[in-house]
């Protein structure tokens, strides 16, 4: 891991950590090659995350149709005052951080007095979403110090900095893009790393009617057709593959059975994409798909199960009227 201080604007600079192996190292290529050599082929969904995939991502939480980004922000508006009220002298980590709209509802809630003991921890793989998120927050709240760190949750959680007490937030129901052993294995770890009285705020988008489910990951602006079909332009990248993204359609449905949602690319064409990484190329029929997210939706019983996992206290779920999502507020 490396330390830089980073000049951001002449008057903003920020600590940057760094726990990512380089673009171009075999680290980042075999995660890529395993998913697309593999039946039926994958790709892992943090690769959306580049500089346009953050942009996107941005956007879609501004659609109509995609309710979990409005919904939560609701949620933490409503909620703000009780969970800031023993905020502290305390670092606030949070994990995917993106755009930092969600912690400027909380920052916004405490005084500038209260806000000057913090410290502000975004953790996330995207570099673009960290800088920009890092200088709007500066502009906004130039009393509080920010520490960014450019690093994978499910790898580097034991790298995040602090002595002071953790608020650890994860939102936007990012846990539900884990495949169910990432997501054991990331709650008994988030709680190993944490000491008492550390808080975990861990945001949840909950089962709902089918049609509102789909219609979130089916924009009518086909926003998140783009963001989906943007993972090919990274691949192409980090493996030196060919893709074209054109020649993909975008496909998300809700699979009951799991519960969740499911984002694929399907071929338009039979296409071959070669990669000096592979040893021959991968042949796509015509209507063959690539599975690139998964995004599961929980239910009042799954809160449960969660909270028994992490070994944390349940403090209070905080929830919308029409209960579409919940934040669980945990205490160790
Ligand atoms: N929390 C924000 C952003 C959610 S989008 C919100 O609720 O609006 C998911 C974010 O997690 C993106 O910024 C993405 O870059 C980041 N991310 C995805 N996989 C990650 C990983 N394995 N480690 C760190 N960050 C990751
Ligand atoms: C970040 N994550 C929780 C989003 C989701 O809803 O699963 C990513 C996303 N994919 C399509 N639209 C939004």
């Amino acid at each position: 891991m490396d330390n830089t201080d980073i000049l951001i604007a002449p008057e903003i600079k920020i600590t940057l950590s760094n726990c990512l192996p380089p673009a171009d190292s075999s680290e980042m290529t075999a995660d890529i090659i395993t998913g697309l050599t593999s039946l039926p082929p994958y790709i892992p969904s943090r690769f959306f995350y580049d500089k346009r995939g953050s942009a996107l991502f941005e956007e879609i939480t501004r659609l109509p149709e995609y309710y979990p980004a409005r919904t939560e922000k609701e949620i933490l508006s409503d909620s703000a005052s009780r969970i800031i009220n023993d905020i502290e002298y305390a670092d606030i980590v949070e994990l995917g951080s993106g755009d930092c709209s969600k912690i400027s509802i909380l920052l916004d809630a405490m005084p500038p007095g209260r806000r000057r003991s913090v410290k502000y921890i975004p953790v996330d793989v995207s570099r673009s979403a960290i800088l920009k998120s890092a200088e709007t927050l500066s502009r906004k709240y130039p009393e509080i110090s920010i520490h960014g760190m450019l690093a994978d949750f499910l790898k580097h959680l034991g790298d995040i900095p602090g002595e002071n007490r953790k608020i650890i937030c994860f939102f936007g129901s990012t846990i539900g893009n884990l495949d169910p052993v990432q997501t054991s294995r990331f709650l008994l770890n988030i709680s190993s790393e944490m000491r008492e009285g550390d808080q975990l705020l861990l945001g949840l988008d909950m089962v709902k009617d089918i049609r509102v489910l789909e219609d979130a990951y089916n924009d009518t602006q086909g926003v998140t057709a783009a963001f989906n079909r943007n993972i090919l332009n990274v691949v192409n990248r980090y493996a030196k593959t060919n893709f074209d993204p054109l020649l993909f359609d975008h496909l998300a449905f809700y699979n009951k059975t799991e519960s969740r949602i499911e984002m694929h690319l399907k071929a338009m064409e039979g296409l071959d994409i070669a990669s000096e990484y592979l040893p021959d190329p991968v042949h796509f029929e015509k209507g063959e798909t690539i599975h690139t997210e998964n995004s599961r939706k929980f239910t009042a019983r799954n809160t449960g199960e969660i909270s028994e996992l992490t070994g944390l206290k349940l403090y209070e779920v905080y929830s919308d009227n029409r209960r579409w999502f919940s934040l669980l507020h945990l205490i160790k």
